[in-house]
């Protein structure tokens, strides 16, 4: 076997009332002063408030940065460090889904002592920069993973463009009572991002047999509990398996990556704002169609994982069909929105594809990526999911 290599960015804590840990976890680092990063969604739902009684009761100051957005930019995340410099904190804690634990992230850079501004950092081909002001980051969705990977990912609005920067993080505080009131839309888009995240990390050209076995463990939560969550959001049970789900799915892909889905779904997020976890569980069903005749062995436990019953005679090209449509009927079940009732048209999303077949994450994808087959790709992507 050639060598193959894993790594897991931070330490992750995951149960119930987690974030009672946070207060200990900053003290015993000898910190002082964290800024949380968060949005006006999360602010909504009180979660900074409980982040703050914590760090009251742990007697420790706080200075916080409500500015983050879906899809932060370069300039959220200036804003987001000069606010970081004026108050003199010491660490950073992320709160929410993946743009405020990513505006966090990026933050660190400029903690850290590092020059310039976001737009240097971020760029289309990811560079690593070894920060050292410790983040905190604590998931209020179940599907970024972003509290699990080294990823930061940050639009670039002049050039309508997701780039990225990887930084070092310091624990990741996964508390599933935190997710009970995510609202039915974003616990549907952002646990098929996570589903998203398993499935390709697993069929990824640079895919590995860690991200196989983290992925399928995420997978099979993922069909078993997902819909659970959207019919009935204060199940906890059903909560905790997908936070865990989302976080064992962040660990799948750190390393191989993502590819196809998540290409198309950084243009369709770029041009029509839709949500990252939206966009890029669109394309996910007939990726996993396309990619199915090249995959076959993965695809078998996929379909597995998901409880699809095999006779065990299938070709790739029926296991892919058999994946694609589970997906379907799970985005179904939740009410999805389409590409064609989010009001793109179908010339529109085919006219994506030169810019997608230039995503850097279609040098992950486990088929050669030409123009043509993105065509093809995304028209079928608009066609097939109505
Ligand atoms: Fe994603």
């Amino acid at each position: 076997m050639a060598y193959q290599f894993f790594s897991v960015p931070c330490p992750i804590t995951v149960g119930c009332g987690a974030i009672a840990i946070l207060g200990d976890e900053i003290k015993n680092r000898g910190l002082k002063k964290p800024l949380i990063v968060f949005d006006a969604g999360v602010k909504e739902a009180g979660i900074p408030d409980k982040v703050i009684k914590i760090l009251d009761e742990a007697g420790l100051d706080y200075a916080c940065f409500d500015g983050v957005h879906a899809d932060p930019s370069v300039d959220v995340v200036d804003a987001c460090a000069a606010v970081a410099k004026a108050e003199g904190v010491d660490c950073l804690i992320g709160v929410g889904g993946g743009s405020s634990m990513d505006t966090a992230k990026a933050t660190s850079i400029f903690t850290s002592g590092f020059e310039g501004d976001a737009r240097f950092y971020v760029r289309q081909t990811p560079i690593k920069v070894e920060t050292t002001t410790p983040v905190f980051l604590v998931p209020t969705t179940t599907g970024t993973g972003a509290e699990c990977t080294s990823v930061a990912i940050i639009s670039v609005p002049e050039k309508n463009v997701k780039w990225s920067v990887n930084v070092n993080t310091t624990l990741g505080v996964v508390d599933p009572e935190l997710t009970v009131t995510l609202p039915p839309l974003y616990t549907a888009t952002t646990g098929l991002d996570a589903l998203a995240h398993a499935t390709e990390g697993i069929t990824a050209s640079t895919s590995n047999i860690h991200a196989t076995y983290m992925g399928l463990g995420a997978v099979r939560k993922i069909a078993d509990h997902l819909v659970d969550c959207y019919n009935h959001p204060t199940d906890i049970n059903a909560r905790t398996e997908m936070a865990i789900a989302a976080d064992w799915a962040g660990m799948a892909f750190n390393n191989p990556l993502t590819h196809l889905s998540h290409a198309m779904g950084d243009a369709f997020g770029c041009h029509f704002h839709t949500p990252h976890g939206l966009s890029c569980s669109l394309g996910l069903a007939d990726t996993m169609r396309l990619v199915a005749e090249a995959r076959k062995d993965d695809m078998k436990v996929i379909a597995e994982a998901m409880r699809i019953e095999l006779t065990g005679s299938e070709t790739g090209r029926e296991l892919g069909e058999l994946v694609a449509q589970k997906i379907f009927g799970m985005m179904h079940a939740m009410n999805m929105p389409s590409l064609k009732s989010l009001g793109c048209s179908r010339e529109e999303i085919v006219g994506l594809a030169k810019e997608v077949t230039e995503n850097h994450l279609c040098t992950h994808s486990p088929i050669p990526v030409t123009l043509e087959l993105m065509e093809k790709l995304l028209g079928d992507v608009y066609d097939n999911y109505q």
